[in-house]
């Protein structure tokens, strides 16, 4: 099969990341006979130094016209003077609410060989973590009204959270689905003791689940998970909850999997194409040294070949391949505590490469 993929690489060690994952995908193409086409388009930093708009038009219709997206990070210390609309992060933002992307998929798997470098005590880690967070993506905070107003108290600034019943019922199902193809236990992440639509979020999370009568679902208050997380991370199985709380648990879960520079994601719509990035950011600090870590990238693009082209056995070969280099002890910096001898980004690519 040929398969196009929009390749927006963004900025800091996005470029490099994505060049990696790009040529763990030219390997599997060979192997199991499919062709990737790749095209590249601008976002983020890289869209406004060329053309003045964090998501030109052009990328849009790129994206759309692909069968999936692969996306690196953006962002940068160069743009932060922008105003909201104007910065490197909004061009992420429009593309998820252009391709209707409303459900991130962030799964924080602790790899057996990442045991000792996994923050949380060992006798916690032993027990082994694989947690599926289901975030909202296109909803909340994150695309309410917003602004600047006279206040109480002079000039203020306000972001307002709204959620209606049709995007958490559409959300709801595919967490209780996704629960049935897993452990069948969904815990509802939310602040219903003070937000109302925490409460709304609740209130149709339980009615939905009337139609998954065999999943188990408990709802969390987020302050009580965030704790839960490094206290007992293997009591979660899926995870869902809202746009910003699913930002900040999800980074907060990758500390589990022992770097940030693991975790991969998925954001899916109603069509079978998503967009594809890892979840950490640009890491301007270390872009150009070699030192980023690419599997989760790489983990991203097997999800892509897994969600979006249903290539099972090959997204397998991927995270297999994974697995095996980290049982071999083989170490980017950030997973060995930045210790000598760990592997350039290039040089993990190459070693992943080497076991497909
Ligand atoms: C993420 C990132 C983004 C987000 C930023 C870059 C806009 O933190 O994907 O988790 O907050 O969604
Ligand atoms: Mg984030």
């Amino acid at each position: 099969m040929n398969y196009k993929i929009a390749l927006v690489k963004g900025d800091g060690i996005g470029p490099e990341i994505v060049d990696s994952a790009v040529r763990v995908l030219e390997v599997i193409g060979e192997k199991y006979g499919h062709s990737f086409e790749f095209n590249e388009y601008l976002a983020g930093g890289a869209a406004i130094d060329a053309c003045g708009d964090p998501l030109p038009e052009e990328s849009v219709k790129g994206c759309l016209a692909s069968d999936s997206v692969l996306f690196g990070a953006v962002g940068g210390p160069k743009w932060d003077g922008l105003s909201g609309d104007a910065r490197p992060e909004k061009g992420l933002l429009r593309l998820r609410q252009a391709l209707e992307l409303f459900t991130n998929l962030r799964p924080a798997k602790l790899y057996g060989g990442l045991k000792d470098d996994s923050p949380p005590r060992a006798d916690i880690v032993a027990k082994g973590s694989d947690i599926m967070i289901l975030r909202e993506l296109t909803g909340g905070i994150y695309f309410g009204e917003r602004g600047y107003r006279e206040g109480k108290y002079g000039k203020e600034a306000y972001d307002t959270e709204a959620y209606s019943v049709m995007e958490i019922e559409r959300i709801a199902h595919v967490a209780y689905q996704t629960a049935m193809k897993r452990g069948k236990n969904l815990i509802s992440v939310d602040k219903a003791n003070v937000l109302e639509t925490s409460r709304l979020w609740r209130e149709v999370v339980h009615r939905i689940g009337e139609q998954y009568p065999e999943v188990t679902c408990k709802d969390m208050l987020v302050d009580n998970a965030a704790m839960q997380l490094v206290r007992n991370p293997g009591q979660f199985d899926v995870v869902v909850t809202s746009n910003m709380f699913g930002d900040i648990l999800s980074d907060e879960a990758s500390q589990i999997t022992g770097s940030i520079g693991m975790l991969a994601s998925a954001s899916l719509g109603n069509t079978k194409r998503g967009l594809y990035e890892p979840i950490h950011g640009s890491a301007p600090d270390i872009a150009g040294t070699g030192k980023a870590n690419p599997i989760a990238t790489i983990l991203s693009a097997a999800m892509m070949l897994r969600y979006s082209f249903d290539l099972t056995e090959e997204a397998d070969a991927i995270e297999e391949a994974v697995n095996k280099v980290l049982d071999a002890g083989y170490r980017t910096a950030d997973i060995a505590g930045g210790a000598e001898g760990a592997l350039s980004c290039t040089e993990m690519t190459d070693t992943i490469i080497s076991y497909l």
